[in-house]
Order: C-alpha cells, then sequence, then structure tokens
C-alpha cells in the first residue's frame, strides 16, 4: 500500500511523515518546500496551480492532505486546490481529510473555507474520512503565548483552548488510514478545557519567567465564539498529553 502524505513540510505533515518510519506503508511525499527529511520518494506540487499534482497522485492508495494556508489564498488552496487534487484521485481506495472542531459554528473565513472542502468531499465519489481536531497545543502557543510585550503576555485570556498533541493526531490519523472510509468520523480533541489564561500561567511557571497575563476583552462575534469554547468539544477528550506535559517536553 502507498501512502501520499500532502504538506509534508507543515507542522501536521512532517509529524505523519515522522510516524510513517514505524509503518508498512510505501511513502510519498508532497509539498512546495522540499522536506528536511528526504529519506522518502517526495514530489513538488502546487495546489494553487496543480502543478505537480497528476504525479502526487499516480500509484497511491492512500492520502493524508495535510496541505493549507489558512492565510494566503486561502480560497484557492483549501477548496480549489483540494478540487483539483480529488479530480486526479478519483481511484484512490482512502482520502483522509484533517479538519477542525467548531468550523461550522465559528464565523472565521478559513473556517467556513474548510467547512466548504468538507462538504466537497462529501459530495465527492472520493471514499474519505474526515476528522475534526481541536487546536495543536504547539499552534496556540505559538499564536499566543510566544511573544511578551514588556513582559506581559497581552492576551484575551478568557477564551478557551481543548488544545490537543500534534502527534496523538498524526497517530489516529494512520490508524484510520487502515480502517474503511467513515465519511465525518469522531471528533479528536485534546485532554482538558482551560481558558487561555491559564494557558499562559502554566507557560510562566513550567519556564520560571518573570512574564505576567494581561488579559484583554475583543470585541466581536469571533471572540465571542472562542469565549463560549465552540472550538472544543467536551464529550472528545480523546488526546491524552496536557497542555503541561507539551509545554515540559518541548
Ligand atoms: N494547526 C492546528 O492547530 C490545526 C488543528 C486542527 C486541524 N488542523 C488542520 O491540519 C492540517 C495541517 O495543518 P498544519 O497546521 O500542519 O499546517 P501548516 O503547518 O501551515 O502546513 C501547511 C502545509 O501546506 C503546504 N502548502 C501551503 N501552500 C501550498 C500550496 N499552494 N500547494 C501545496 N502545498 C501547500 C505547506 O508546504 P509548502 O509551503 O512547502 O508547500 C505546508 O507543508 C490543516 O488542514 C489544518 O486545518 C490544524
Amino acid at each position: 500500500m502507498k501512502i501520499l502524505v500532502t504538506g509534508s513540510t507543515g507542522q501536521l505533515g512532517k509529524t505523519i511523515t515522522n510516524h510513517l518510519k514505524d509503518s508498512e506503508y510505501e511513502v510519498k511525499l508532497t509539498s512546495r518546500r522540499k522536506p528536511e527529511d528526504m529519506s522518502y520518494e517526495w514530489v513538488y506540487s502546487d495546489l494553487l496551480t496543480g502543478d505537480g499534482l497528476e504525479e502526487a497522485v499516480r500509484d497511491v492508495d492512500v492520502i493524508i492532505h495535510a496541505a493549507t494556508s489558512p492565510v494566503k489564498n486561502s480560497e484557492l488552496i483549501e477548496v480549489s486546490g483540494l478540487e483539483r487534487l480529488l479530480s486526479r484521485a478519483q481511484n484512490i481506495q482512502h482520502f483522509i481529510y484533517p479538519s477542525i472542531v467548531g468550523i461550522d459554528q465559528i464565523p472565521y473565513k478559513y473556517y467556513k473555507l474548510k467547512y466548504k472542502a468538507e462538504a466537497l468531499l462529501e459530495n465527492s465519489s472520493v471514499p474519505h474520512t474526515i476528522v475534526r481536531a481541536t487546536q495543536f497545543h504547539g499552534f496556540v502557543e505559538k499564536l499566543f503565548l510566544s511573544k511578551p510585550l514588556f513582559k506581559r503576555y497581552v492576551i484575551p485570556g478568557s477564551i478557551k483552548f481543548q488544545s490537543v498533541d500534534v502527534k496523538e493526531f498524526a497517530k489516529h490519523l494512520l490508524e484510520l488510514s487502515k480502517e474503511e472510509p467513515q465519511g465525518r468520523t469522531d471528533d479528536f480533541g485534546g485532554p482538558d478545557i482551560v481558558t487561555l489564561s491559564e494557558m499562559a500561567e502554566m507557560k510562566i511557571k513550567i519556564n520560571n519567567e518573570k512574564n505576567k497575563v494581561m488579559n484583554v476583552s475583543l470585541p466581536g462575534k469571533l471572540y465571542k465564539s472562542f469565549l463560549e469554547g465552540e472550538n472544543t468539544n467536551s464529550s472528545q477528550k480523546t488526546g491524552k498529553t496536557t497542555f503541561e506535559e507539551y509545554l515540559r517536553n518541548n
């Protein structure tokens, strides 16, 4: 069986690649930049133009589609790019699409596009599994807790996250890849739902930082949806590694 991982230079793609070392899959990777680990077959492809997609998909049985572009050309990559990829993957046995918890509730452009991409896949004839995960630990840390301002984390501290370990999610995707295509399957959430302020305090304590937390409120529906935890799923606390454990080990 041959597996293709798109977005092989990204956070999730790289992690899946690491897990593939222990698998029986023949592996092909694709992205625009070359991955650091060139021990597998790699082909250049661009979802924006379609260049290289034909070759990327050739002779492949399973695809994990970890390529994405949340900001630049997001519609052209998340939706049209997926359409381009699917049109070349008509004979695939299993297409796996990692999505995000709450995309149908949260008023954020990238999430709306992911919802559109889910629908595109659901309406296609390609056998697929869609699995929504909560935000990765590293993503939340990098976005909100990597740049203190004058020794303060200035953050919307009341918003909630149920962040999850990207390694656990990558492993889960590989397990799903060996099962029958399931359509939309259960969400994959982290073990705890905590506020961003609590996450910041954990980081300060673990790293013995002198930084303080300065909470701010933000206007608008996007802020409100994260405040209400629309990005969480309390009935799917599947991941085991807590944010605190992630911080201690990274
Ligand atoms: N980050 C999170 O917290 C999170 C949580 C839940 C689900 N997810 C989902 O998991 C998936 C992977 O996310 P991630 O955080 O790992 O993303 P990422 O780190 O931003 O990686 C994106 C990948 O897409 C590739 N890419 C970008 N533009 C491309 C193009 N035009 N053509 C081909 N490849 C392109 C990039 O490689 P090149 O630039 O080399 O082409 C890169 O390898 C996404 O579907 C995301 O929605 C993410």
